[in-house]
């Protein structure tokens, strides 16, 4: 696996190497990355991963600095992945200069994360494009788990015409439930063994949904409470139309049930396609 960090390095290394398929992350591989590594081979002749922790999309309150960083562990799964080339650029080679020009979501990005999170949304597509137009790929992957993040680079590579395939990938989980990610590595011993009850929350609230119940904001609620109870703090639960994330007009539309809480320091978010 070649490791490149100059964007130029990158381009000419990336010539001729037929329809290129693009897995971006911010490193600390997990088993959920790995697959999407694995699934990309299959959309393509050359595998390219990034690993670049994106500054733009961290809040002033949130993790950036001690956002977990393995590199070297991470290459090892990457070539074992198959993964032919990986782009790790540093902040003054993605940045070189302060980034005054960005990708802005429309209102999408205000909603569920992006109430939370503000920015965050706008550093991630900003980001996304950049990478993008750093590999110029004919696919990229990016995992459901993230199932906001996934609907903004959609829209956005649609709008802005990008020749960009987007392959969203389903969510590993653990064998109790708990959606695989970086920041799994935060809870303790106690928080990672009650972590699993979002998921159970947000399948029960599937089943009720499946089961014919209406009333989207009862299950909300009572899934809240029962998160308050046990010590959780939530930023929200929601039913939400799959299309585009708006409250539901019609139960019989597809639906996705989304959710994020924190579990002491740690903020975990999941969600199931109903
Ligand atoms: O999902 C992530 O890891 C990041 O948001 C991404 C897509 C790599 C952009 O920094």
């Amino acid at each position: 696996m070649q490791i490149l960090s100059s964007i130029p390095e990158l381009r000419a290394a990336l010539k001729n190497q037929g329809r290129i398929v693009f897995v971006p992350t911010m490193g600390n591989l997990h088993a959920g990355h790995i697959s999407l590594m694995e699934q990309a081979s299959a959309h393509g002749d050359t595998v390219v991963a990034s690993i670049f922790v994106n500054r733009l999309q961290f809040g002033p309150n949130e993790d950036f600095d001690k956002y977990p960083r393995t590199f070297q562990a991470d290459c090892d799964k990457l070539a074992a992945a198959g993964v032919k080339v990986l782009f790790a650029p540093t902040e003054c080679d993605l940045y070189p200069e302060p980034q005054e020009y960005f990708v802005e979501p429309p209102a999408i990005q205000n909603v569920l994360d992006g109430e939370f999170r503000p920015g965050h949304f706008r550093g991630v597509a900003t980001v996304v494009s950049k990478l993008f137009n750093c590999v110029q790929p004919a696919a990229a992957l990016f995992g459901k788990k993230d199932y906001q993040q996934l609907m903004v680079i959609r829209n956005m590579t649609r709008q802005m015409a990008l020749p960009i395939e987007i392959i969203g990938g389903a969510t590993v989980r653990a064998e109790d439930g708990l959606a695989l990610s970086s920041r799994n590595g935060y809870l303790s011993a106690a928080e990672r063994a009650e972590a699993p009850r979002l998921y159970r929350l947000l399948n029960e609230i599937r089943d009720a949904v499946l089961a014919g119940e209406r009333d989207t904001i009862k299950l909300e609620n009572a899934a809240i409470a029962q998160l308050t109870a046990a010590g959780w703090k939530t930023d929200y639960v929601a039913v939400r139309q799959q299309s585009d994330l708006a409250m539901p007009n019609a139960l019989d539309a597809p639906l996705v049930v989304l959710a994020a809480s924190r579990l002491g320091a740690t903020r975990l978010i999941d969600n199931i396609e109903i």
